[in-house]
């Protein structure tokens, strides 16, 4: 367990990697209609990070992963596999997940997308999990404990009748993709780890309309909800600053 700790150079760089990754998720919104397929939304996050960005995407080969994005709709939690016929559809509900590597050093993000005309069922999932993402957020600072983050969004998505996934995580980031600490999504105030200064990591939250339970496909990837309700999720990377948290992942639409 060596956690990294990231000087202010190294930073500059993981800025400039997480506005590219912000960049794509912006790129494709509008993309994202009923009648687009997956296939064709990856198509175009690969090009634009390759021909306009001049940077590498970074699950392209991730582990034997084919695709640029993850693209994953509805009941699946995470990793899902863009496929040229996987229509997306009015009132799915939509995650598409980006990593940039740029000059060595990465960002990792990834949104919700409302596909035409959403239930409220599902556009409240989406809500929360995003408040849920920006109070975990809210709690990182030097001297905050990585427990922290994981209390705030569980106490948020249990308090929504919810459930917060277990077996997938956040992660340290840099010029490594995964990299130590783990970012629990769930955990008790004050316990674990102590954040520092220069510490760059994700915090990404799965929460479930249903149980916490998870299926991984036959095709190694596509992860689901194991009783077949909804599931949602946000990402973004960040960097702990001496007084508090920079998002480097931050989109112009939001406000943090
Ligand atoms: N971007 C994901 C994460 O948040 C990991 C995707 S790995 C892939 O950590 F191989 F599925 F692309
Ligand atoms: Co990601
Ligand atoms: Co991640």
């Amino acid at each position: 367990m060596k956690i990294s700790i990231k000087n202010n150079t190294q930073i500059q760089k993981m800025r400039i990697a997480g506005k590219l990754a912000s960049e794509v998720l912006e790129m494709i919104e509008p993309f994202v209609i009923p009648g687009a397929s997956t296939g064709e939304l990856d198509k175009r996050c690969f090009d634009y990070i390759t021909d306009v960005q001049k940077a590498i995407p970074a699950n392209v080969g991730y582990r034997g992963f084919e695709k640029t994005i993850c693209s994953s709709i509805n009941q699946v939690i995470c990793h899902g596999i863009p496929d040229n016929n996987r229509i997306l559809k009015d009132g799915d509900i939509l995650n598409i997940d980006v990593t940039v590597i740029k000059d060595g050093w990465h960002g990792d993000t990834s949104k919700m997308y409302l596909v035409g005309k959403c239930k409220p069922h599902n556009e409240r999932l989406v809500k929360v999990t995003q408040e849920c993402l920006y109070k975990a957020i809210e709690v990182v600072k030097p001297g905050a404990y990585l427990g922290d983050i994981g209390h705030a969004i569980q106490q948020h998505a249990e308090s929504n009748y919810y459930s917060v996934v277990e077996d997938y995580c956040g992660h340290g980031i840099g010029d490594i993709y995964h990299e130590d600490p783990q970012i629990l999504h769930y955990g008790k105030p004050g316990r674990g780890i102590e954040i520092k200064e220069g510490m760059c990591f994700t915090i990404e939250p799965m929460i479930n309309q249903g149980s916490k339970y998870c299926k991984t496909l036959r095709d190694g990837w596509t992860v689901e909800t194991k009783d077949g309700r909804n599931s949602a999720q946000w990402e973004h990377t960040l960097a702990v600053t001496s007084n508090g948290v920079e998002v480097l992942t931050k989109r112009l639409e939001e406000s943090l």
